[in-house]
């Protein structure tokens, strides 16, 4: 969506009822509960001894904790047909590109539509006990304000919540940067994997090493231009505050829980980190990994 009032609009009811620290301390249940789910469904393929896809387990893990936030719903877990077909559309369109998103994308705003007709309906019953969700708290500004909710755009919304939607930035007017010139209307893609491992910014760009980040100022905030996981400025990912809390305890989680082990003598040297773009870049291979109960 271009910079424009409805943007900023929608950005300011996501920050104040999704991602406000108040909002986010009030879902610390929510986190903890999807991260002891993980942790046992992980146990439970321990004890077969066989290797498991981490990124299978990770992703119904964010899954279950987004359809929670925006709709009360455990869309990774449950067998109704609407979570089913969720599911299979999501991932389709997590690993497709732009051409073929359209179907897909089609059919994820039908279900959308679905769950907002449902919830408008029970909020109509008397004996309707609010859900502490971004949908209820949509329907009730709606209420508030006496207008009409714009299906649409909420859809839109939606689709970017659950997809952690990223794009490409469209310059407003002609703009020169050093000598090159980029035309008003050009679509920029701003390389933030390319500016990670810069030899000029980094020592040893290409060695993890997380002792880097000890005594460094160095934050993935948006304003230290070396490291930009999330973005920068104004289109900074509205998600961030999320994924800083959600992230480190999933995988603290997970390293505390288990051993981890490589399958088939497959050793970190000689591990596969080859890349394929698909709406999110991923591996090319998926990780395997053998957990262990400790
Ligand atoms: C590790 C996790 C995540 C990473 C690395 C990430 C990264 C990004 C990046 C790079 C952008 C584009 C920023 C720009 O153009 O400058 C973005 C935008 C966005 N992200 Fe995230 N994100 C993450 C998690 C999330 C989560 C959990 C949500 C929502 C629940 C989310 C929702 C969005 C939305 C809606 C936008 C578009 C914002 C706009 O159009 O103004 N992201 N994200």
């Amino acid at each position: 969506m271009p910079i424009s009032t409805t943007w900023r609009n929608l950005r300011k009811i996501c920050n104040l009822h999704i991602f406000a620290s108040q909002k986010l301390d009030a879902n610390q249940n929510l986190r903890r509960n999807k991260v002891e789910q993980l942790i046992a469904d992980v146990g439970d393929s321990s004890h077969i001894g066989e290797s498991i896809e981490i990124s299978t387990f990770a992703f119904k893990t964010t899954l279950n904790l987004i359809s929670n936030i925006v709709f009360s719903i455990d869309y990774a877990d449950s067998s109704s047909n609407t979570a089913l077909e969720f599911r299979e559309i999501l991932l389709v369109i997590k690993e497709s590109i732009r051409r073929r998103m359209a179907i897909h994308s089609k059919k994820m705003m039908n279900i959308f539509d679905k769950e907002i007709e449902k919830r408008s309906e029970l909020r109509k019953m008397n004996d309707y006990i609010p859900a502490q969700d971004f949908l209820d708290s949509l329907l009730q500004i709606s209420e508030d304000d006496n207008e009409e909710l714009d299906r649409n755009l909420i859809k839109h919304l939606f689709f970017d919540l659950f997809t952690a939607g990223t794009d490409t930035t469209t310059t407003e007017v002609d703009i020169k940067i050093h000598n090159f010139v980029i035309p008003k209307g050009a679509q920029v893609l701003i390389n933030a994997w390319a500016i990670g491992r810069d030899p000029n910014f980094w020592e040893e760009p290409e060695l993890f090493s997380l002792e880097r980040f000890i005594e460094s100022e160095v934050d993935v905030k948006g304003t230290n231009f070396g490291l930009i996981p999330f973005g920068g400025g104004r289109r900074i990912c509205p998600g961030l505050l999320l994924a800083i809390r959600m992230l480190p305890l999933m995988l603290g989680a997970l390293i505390h829980s288990f051993d981890w082990e490589l399958e088939g003598g497959v050793t970190p040297q000689s591990l596969n980190m080859d890349e394929t773009y698909g709406l999110i870049l991923q591996k090319a291979q998926p990780l395997k990994v053998i957990p262990r109960s400790i």
